[in-house]
């Protein structure tokens, strides 16, 4: 560490206060442009930073990790989901890998009950009508959704976000059902008056909507396969706010267009920012640009998260996020 400040290499533009304080705290190389760093770019960053800030949209394999400089100590992810971080090659190199948890919880399941009302009540579809002026007036049989009083929400990880779904939902009247690797507290799902299955395969066909809350990593991938899709009601819907990997995206396009459950509505996708040209379009689909934190209070408390753990590597003390 040059004259005793952390050299920092952030990878994205951040929120001006959070680029503002890193500006006094350390030796902070901040990216003005926003242009999304490549391979040879970040493995450049990683030979002199000792401290690195990526974001989603970097991809930071063993070959970057294992570029590093010995000085290299904390990749310090500006962002809950770490998938896009080799964590266990961090560890072969004594690097530790730190993450913003809880402070995008409320914005992402914001965005989770944004997408099941609008692809339950057809907003999307109903906005698109009146914008191309093919609207001709209210009519008592047109564009009729379903609503969400009584309907059955089986939530797939029941971490904090998964929570905070729950808790909206029951606000809406949905009656909360999980699927979880482990059990929550009692006392959770007495608030919640929420009923836990130990099979995901059990409790999808008896659910009315599906959200996808939780992490993505090697157990995770295509968890909604062609065959687990092929499970849900025809009626059911499917809301994903976690990773694109975690559904099959084209079985999910297929069964969308050949009516084989009624609606998705997806803030992440599987190549992104690509989306598959087959969900495009789609009137049963709403699809967002993965908006779950971009909230001013998410994306500023991610950035105090980060200084958070920066600050406590430079002093020596335990990093309050550590993941790997
Ligand atoms: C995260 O933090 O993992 C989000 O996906 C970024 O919005």
């Amino acid at each position: 560490m040059a004259g005793n400040k952390a050299l920092v290499v952030v990878t994205r533009k951040l929120p001006e206060a959070t680029e503002r304080e890193m500006a006094a705290l350390f030796d902070a190389r901040l990216n003005g442009s926003d242009r999304p760093m490549g391979a040879a770019e970040l493995i450049a960053a990683v030979r002199f930073a000792d401290v690195l800030v990526p974001t989603v949209t970097d991809r930071i394999a063993a070959e970057v990790v294992d570029a590093a400089g010995p000085q290299l100590r904390l990749i310090a992810n500006f962002g809950v989901g770490f998938n896009h971080i080799d964590i266990a090659a961090a560890a072969r190199r004594n690097i530790a890998v730190s993450n913003t948890p809880g402070v995008l919880t409320d914005a992402t399941a914001d965005i989770a009950m944004t997408l099941m009302l609008m692809v339950t009540r057809r907003a999307l579809e109903g906005a698109k009508v009146l914008e191309s002026g093919r609207f001709t007036g209210w009519c008592p049989t047109w564009m009729m959704g379903v609503g969400l009083r009584g309907r059955k929400l089986g939530i797939v990880g029941m971490g904090r976000i998964g929570e905070a779904v729950a808790r909206r939902s029951r606000g809406f009247g949905l009656e909360i059902h999980y699927h979880n690797r482990t059990r929550v507290p009692l006392a959770v799902e007495q608030v919640l008056n929420a009923t836990y299955w130990p099979e995901l395969d059990a409790m999808l066909p008896a659910m009315d909507i599906v959200s996808i809350n939780c992490p993505y990593n090697a157990n995770t991938y295509h968890l909604f396969s062609a065959a687990r899709l092929g499970r849900l009601k025809p009626a059911a819907f499917l809301i994903n706010t976690a990773r694109g990997e975690i559904v099959d995206e084209a079985a999910l396009a297929d069964a969308l267009s050949d009516g084989r459950i009624a609606g998705a509505g997806l803030d992440v996708f599987e190549r992104e920012p690509q989306v598959h040209p087959k969900l495009l379009g789609l009137p049963n689909a709403v699809l967002l640009p993965h908006l779950g934190s971009s909230t001013i209070e998410a994306r500023t408390g991610m950035g105090q998260k980060v200084i958070a753990n920066i600050r406590a590597l430079v002093a020596g003390e335990p990093l309050p996020d550590r993941v790997g």
